[in-house]
């Protein structure tokens, strides 16, 4: 390429529309995955303090809620349950008329249409708030894949659309992929949270998800500091049978998903997680930075880094607003 003064890169950012006409990544609603919390056994929509617009929805108004954001025109929804009903396995998440099963019903039954995820983990479950079952003071591993199994195929049978585990156990894929399979649900796809990271940023999910941990989940999800084994975890899920894969959370870890986009030729979904949600929502507040104009950047930034699709709690805010 010849240098100045023949090129001059500026030349193709005169205008709005020269600058439409050469934008390398472009985010639609298409793109987007919205999460929502359901409690059971509340009246009352419950505010979340700590992320400014976010809501416990209570179960009986679920219906009503998920026809209200299909016409928003969000076309996927993540949904996480707020139990009132925990033990020390998580038992209820593998009932079928556990809440798991029934939010999935009723999302479906209001918006058959809409692409409804539940997270499949147990930490909203058990009384302890860790993602498995407790064996001599640890998660053990393997009792706890059979458990994600069993809820996989009941949120299956209840009619969810695709399956997201997110208890980063060893070997969680293959384990749900079989049980799928062994329960006639080959045709559902897997989103594995194949690299979520042990992160200070689920800060504010903790208290909006009701989760009672104690500790830390350290000796499961993965050390922030660990870019390489990332891609192993990618590279391990993907081998089980993902369908798609996952890197969580997004904002701090865009080396991990441009690396990972380099890897896999699968798609891949970023999770902009409660911190980050947080941060530019009380950020704003406080007058620091524009709101619309921050999200939009990150939302971009995560595309640019090469994501296909991204989970944000500001997805019905673009689906209502516009790009
Ligand atoms: C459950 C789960 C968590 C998040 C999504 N699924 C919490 C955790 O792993 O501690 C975090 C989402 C967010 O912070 O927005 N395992």
């Amino acid at each position: 390429m010849p240098a100045f003064p023949v090129t001059r890169l500026r030349r193709l950012r005169r205008t709005e529309s020269l600058r439409d006409l050469v934008r390398e990544t472009r985010v639609t609603v298409n793109d987007l995955i919205y999460p929502i919390f359901v409690e059971e056994e509340i009246d009352t929509p419950v505010p979340i303090a700590s992320m400014p617009g976010v809501s416990r929805i209570p179960e009986r108004d679920l219906e009503r809620e998920v026809e209200a954001i299909a016409r928003d025109g969000i076309k996927a929804l993540l949904v996480f349950g707020v139990s009132h009903h925990k033990d020390a396995s998580g038992s209820d998440a593998c009932r079928p008329d556990g809440l798991v099963a029934r939010m999935v019903r009723a999302a479906k039954r209001a918006a058959p249409d809409l692409v409804v995820i539940p997270d499949i983990c147990f930490c909203e479950y058990t009384d302890h708030g860790h993602c498995g079952v407790i064996e001599h003071g640890h998660v053990d591993n393997d009792a706890t894949i059979e458990n994600l199994a069993r809820q996989a195929i009941v949120a299956a049978d209840a009619g969810a659309d695709i399956i997201a585990p997110s208890a980063m156990m060893d070997g969680q894929v293959a384990a749900i992929r079989a049980g799928l399979d062994g329960a006639g649900h080959g045709e559902i796809p897997i989103m594995a949270y194949s690299t979520k990271f042990a992160s200070a940023f689920y800060g504010p999910f903790r208290a909006a998800s009701g989760c009672d941990l104690k500790g830390d989940r350290k000796t499961y999800q993965m050390d922030p500091m660990n870019g390489r084994e990332a891609l192993l975890e990618s590279a391990l899920d993907e081998a089980e049978g993902a369908d798609m894969l996952m890197v969580k959370p997004g904002l701090p870890y865009l080396d991990v998903l441009a690396r990972l986009r380099d890897r896999t030729s699968l798609p891949i979904a970023v999770y902009q997680v409660s911190g980050e949600y947080a941060m530019i929502k009380l950020a704003a507040a406080a007058g620091a930075i524009n709101e619309r104009a921050i999200v939009r950047e990150t939302l971009g930034a995560f595309k640019r880094a090469g994501a296909d699709l991204i989970f944000s709690y500001f997805a019905r805010d673009i689906a209502r607003e516009g790009w």
